[in-house]
């Protein structure tokens, strides 16, 4: 099964695909989290991404898709695999279909003021990628033993920009794959249990 997760920042795309990704055998495939782990080890893509990711905006196409191809090629994507934040320019979608299929595209829908919020609450693993809320999880550890840290592009100034940049550049996705028949909206402003539900449904149709 090959999946897509489209929506907004902190539309909660990571926390789903985590739970998605392991209950069907697939990869999940997060590009801002290979970007960030770039980033972590100073590799030359991880610098050259960095001021771009800190400024919320997008990073060039030829540089994802490079990244993207060299990642389904490996192992654990046999099975399939679901994209947790890419695509997210048409130019991307496009070049995507010329390199796999896809089953079903998951559209998270969240109102922007509940973004802003969740995001700035938001900590983050640095090795196993999950994603915390501070009201939910005080705590400074992941479940996994890892320190939790904030994301340098979770600062309030850069999560309005990357909301601009995800209207201009990444919305129309939901218009180009609703006219593929792919696309399905779920409501992702409720508990995070109902919203994996209602992806599972849509999923096992
Ligand atoms: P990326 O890491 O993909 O960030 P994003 O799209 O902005 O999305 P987020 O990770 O912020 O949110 P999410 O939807 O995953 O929400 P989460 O589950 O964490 O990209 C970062 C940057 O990398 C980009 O800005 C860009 O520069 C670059 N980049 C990446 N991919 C690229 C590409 N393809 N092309 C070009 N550039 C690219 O949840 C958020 C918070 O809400 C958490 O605290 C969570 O606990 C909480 N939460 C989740 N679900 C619920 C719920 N149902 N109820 C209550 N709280 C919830
Ligand atoms: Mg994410």
């Amino acid at each position: 099964m090959k999946l897509i997760f489209l929506g907004p920042p902190g539309a909660g795309k990571g926390t789903q695909a985590v739970k998605i990704a392991e209950r069907f055998g697939i990869a999940h495939i997060s590009t801002g989290d290979m970007l960030r782990a770039e980033m972590r080890e100073g590799t030359e893509l991880g610098n050259a991404a960095k001021d771009l990711i800190e400024r919320g905006e997008l990073v060039p196409d030829d540089v994802i898709l490079g990244m993207v191809k060299n990642r389904i090629r490996q192992d654990d994507c046999k099975n399939g695999f679901l994209f947790d934040g890419f695509p997210r320019t048409i130019a991307q979608a496009e070049a995507l279909e010329a390199i796999s299929p896809i089953d079903h595209v998951i559209n998270l829908e969240v109102p922007v003021e509940r973004l802003i919020s969740r995001i700035s609450g938001r900590r983050m693993c640095p090795d196993c990628g999950a994603a915390y809320h501070v009201s939910k999880h005080p705590d400074a550890r992941c479940d996994c033993g890892s320190t939790l840290y904030q994301r340098e592009d979770d600062k309030e100034e850069t999560v309005r920009n990357r909301l601009v940049v995800y209207e201009r550049s990444t919305k129309p996705l939901i218009e180009y794959y609703a006219n593929k028949g792919l696309l399905h909206s779920v409501n992702g402003d409720a508990d995070v249990d109902v919203v994996d539900a209602e992806i599972r449904a849509v999923i096992s149709k």
